[in-house]
C-alpha cells in the first residue's frame, strides 16, 4: 500500500469515528423547556433577588451540608452540585414562592416580590448551569411537572 493511500484510508476512518462519536454524545442531549430570553431575564431576576444567598452563578454555598451555628442549613448551590435537580418544576416554583417556612427553612418567600414569569425565568437561569446529564436526571424525577 502506498503512503497516499494509507493516509487517505486513515482520514476516512477518522471521519467515521468522529461522526459516530458525535451521534453517541448527541443522544443524551434533551431539549430544555426554557428559551434563551428566559435565561437572560432570569440572570437579572437572580442577581437582584437570589445571588446574595445563592451566589451570582448559583454556586453558593459550597459547604451546604454543614449546619450553621443556629442549627439551620446554609443556602445550597442551585447549579447541579447540590440537589436542586431532585425537585420537579412545581416543587422548585413552590419553594421560591413560599420560602422555607413550611419545612423550618430560612429561605424567604417571593410570592409578593416576583411574578410567576419572573420565578420561571429565575429557574431557567439556574438550570442553565446544569450539565445535560443532570438535566436528564431531573426529567426522570418529574421534570417540568
Ligand atoms: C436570605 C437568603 C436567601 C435568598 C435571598 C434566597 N434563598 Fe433560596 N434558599 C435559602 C436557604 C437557606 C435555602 C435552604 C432551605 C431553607 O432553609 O429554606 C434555600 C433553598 C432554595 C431552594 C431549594 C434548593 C434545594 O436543593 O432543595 C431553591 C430552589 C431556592 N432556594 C431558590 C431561590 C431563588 C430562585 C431565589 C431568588 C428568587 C432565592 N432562593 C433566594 C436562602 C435564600
Amino acid at each position: 500500500m502506498n503512503t497516499t493511500k494509507t493516509i487517505t484510508l486513515s482520514l476516512v476512518a477518522l471521519l467515521f469515528l468522529a461522526i459516530s462519536l458525535f451521534a453517541v454524545s448527541n443522544q443524551d442531549v434533551q431539549p430544555r423547556w426554557y428559551t434563551d430570553e428566559q435565561v437572560l431575564k432570569g440572570k437579572d431576576v437572580f442577581a437582584n433577588n437570589c445571588a446574595s444567598c445563592h451566589g451570582y452563578q448559583a454556586e453558593k454555598t459550597i459547604d451546604w451540608k454543614k449546619r450553621l451555628a443556629d442549627g439551620s442549613y446554609p443556602p445550597p448551590p442551585l447549579n447541579d452540585k447540590a440537589h436542586a435537580w431532585h425537585h420537579p418544576y412545581s416543587q422548585l416554583h413552590r419553594i421560591i414562592k413560599n420560602g422555607g417556612a413550611s419545612y423550618d427553612g430560612k429561605m424567604p418567600p417571593f410570592k409578593d416580590v416576583l411574578t410567576d414569569d419572573e420565578i420561571d425565568s429565575a429557574i431557567a437561569y439556574f438550570q442553565s448551569f446544569w450539565r445535560d446529564k443532570y438535566y436528564g436526571y431531573w426529567l426522570e424525577r418529574g421534570g417540568k411537572n
